[in-house]
């Protein structure tokens, strides 16, 4: 079997019937350190605001409790006071309990100690010295909440997201006689990026009330450290990632980032499931961000866009400008992401024939450099330093191909987006890109875009101008754009990979109390 296979017993999502002839919801607690539209730093907001709702069309109960960030325009809701007494310390703050709709709900927690600053992890590259104590916060808050939701209804799964929420199952193993709601639940925790894995040094175990239990090599010791990400592995009753490719590419150790063996040992206890994306968000027939809108059908809207990407920027638009194709670039500037190997090929790349637009922050190395490259070659690059949803929009919607020539990649949304918008991804063949983009072929008849092998500038330059060349194949480049656009990358089929594991999880937690 398929190391991130379901195992077949528990391979049946479909609806179980009770007596009465309806299908048994689940009750799904979500924690996450930021969810879309509220907060955002990366793909993981994209996720915990998008899965949610997808399992919510499938008839299940989701809360969502996060941390209210500065900026983070949450809609009004119920307050409850929150006071957390963890360490030899205690908080006080709110809850905000928002219904969007009969069966789903976010729960902010307003802690403006924690919460209320200018970065959600960091500030200007370094992170917030209280991060153990600022997570180990959510986590309290997110338990508390469970804890007293007495009107919410019964909770099955709790559903942690990476790190931020890893002393989540830990803390509910730990006492379950204090977390009793949660207590029989199905644990379930999601690695979006092993890259971050909250570590701390073992100080903060006495400081924040820890248990010394956590700090074994079976739970949350990392190499002399307390990992907040292998404490919510080592306590899940399910790990999941979010790609079949990551989920494999972590149990080796070029990409395991140390938890190879961690993750080797939970077997079928670990799972890649493929994000979708959010359907509704990212739509270029309905998409409020862009300047006028197309399909499949009638893409007169794509070439629009295109020209108010190239102004907006301050690009030339001519004719020439507007058949020359745009390569389109939206991400965190650092060292995952692989622009080192772009901006080591600089002087070829802008030899192409081709046009690029930049979005993106991070690493000042990343910033700096394709700054100095718009600045030595003005008509053929365009930067913006920054977060900017709308131009994030407007880039997918205008460009004609995409890059991502990520080192590594656990799923990556961008591509998704990139093909739902007509633009053709040009994507290193690493975690979940290799698992979403179809490399391009005379004869291939399912291609979507075209994929790299080696991190090196030769591959990087050579399958650009492959895809440069097919562009100038217009039937076959409006085949290509085509073949992407109609594809289903929407949300409803992860989501009931998601169930599986969640009866799974259930099935887990029941062994474990009848142990
Ligand atoms: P990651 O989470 O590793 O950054 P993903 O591809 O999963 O990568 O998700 C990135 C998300 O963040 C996408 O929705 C992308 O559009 C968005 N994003 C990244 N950088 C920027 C930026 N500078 N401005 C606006 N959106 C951005
Ligand atoms: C992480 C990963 C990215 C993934 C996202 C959402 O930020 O880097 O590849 O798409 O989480 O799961």
């Amino acid at each position: 079997m398929d190391r991130w296979a379901v195992p077949h017993s528990l391979n049946d999502s479909r609806p179980r019937k009770t007596l009465a002839g309806r299908t048994p919801r689940l009750g799904v607690l979500h924690v996450a350190s930021e969810v879309a539209p509220w907060s955002k730093t990366g793909g993981l907001a994209d996720v915990a605001s998008a899965l949610p709702s997808a399992l919510e069309s499938l008839g299940h109960r989701v809360t969502t409790v996060l941390p209210l960030h500065r900026g983070s325009d949450f809609p009004e809701g119920e307050r409850r006071p929150l006071t957390l007494t963890f360490g030899s310390r205690t908080w006080h703050g709110a809850l905000q309990i928002v219904s969007l709709s009969p069966s789903r709900r976010v729960v902010g927690v307003d802690m403006p100690e924690w919460f209320d600053r200018d970065g959600l992890y960091a500030i200007g590259g370094t992170d917030y010295a209280d991060n153990a104590e600022r997570f180990a916060g959510l986590a309290h808050a997110a338990l508390d909440f469970a804890q007293q939701d007495l009107d919410g209804g019964r909770i099955d799964i709790v559903h942690a997201h990476d790190w931020q929420a890893g002393l989540v199952p830990s803390l509910i193993r730990q006492q379950p006689a204090r977390w009793t709601r949660v207590a029989r639940a199905g644990l379930v925790l999601t690695i979006h990026n092993l890259a971050f894995q909250g570590l701390f040094p073992k100080e903060v175990i006495d400081r924040l009330g820890l248990s010394w239990d956590l700090f074994t090599m079976d739970v949350g010791e990392f190499w002399g450290h307390l990992s907040y990400l292998k404490c919510g592995v080592a306590s899940a009753d399910v790990v999941t990632t979010v790609s079949p490719s990551y989920a494999i590419e972590t149990t080796q150790a070029e990409l395991g980032f140390g938890f190879d063996g961690v993750l080797r040992g939970l077997s079928d206890r670990y799972v890649g499931i493929l994000n979708g994306i959010d359907t509704s968000v990212w739509d270029p027939a309905s998409d409020p961000q862009l300047p006028a809108h197309y399909s499949s059908e009638d893409l007169a809207g794509k070439r629009v866009t295109k020209r108010v990407l190239l102004e907006t920027f301050g690009l030339p638009v001519g004719d020439d400008a507007i058949d020359r194709p745009v390569i389109g670039i939206v991400s965190r500037l650092v060292e995952q992401k692989g622009f080192d190997v772009v901006l080591a090929a600089a002087d070829t790349l802008m030899e192409l024939d081709a046009t690029w637009v930049v979005v993106g922050s991070g690493d000042a190395e990343y910033e700096r450099g394709f700054q100095a490259l718009a600045r030595r070659f003005p008509s053929r690059m365009a930067v913006r330093i920054g977060f900017d949803e709308g131009l994030a929009h407007l880039v997918e919607g205008g460009a004609d191909l995409f890059l991502m020539p990520s080192r590594f990649e656990p799923c990556g949304l961008n591509q998704m987006y990139s093909l739902r918008y007509g633009t053709v991804p040009v994507v290193r063949a690493v975690g979940g890109l290799d698992d979403t983009v179809r490399q391009y072929g005379p004869r291939a008849k399912r291609a979507n875009g075209f994929k790299f092998k080696d991190a090196t500038p030769e591959a990087l330059v050579g399958t650009l101008r492959q895809a440069l060349r097919v562009y100038r194949r217009a039937d076959r480049w409006a085949d290509l754009v085509r073949a992407g656009m109609k594809a289903d990358h929407s949300w409803a089929p992860s989501a009931r990979e998601y169930v599986k594991v969640y009866r799974r999880a259930r099935h887990e937690a029941a062994q474990r109390w009848a142990e």
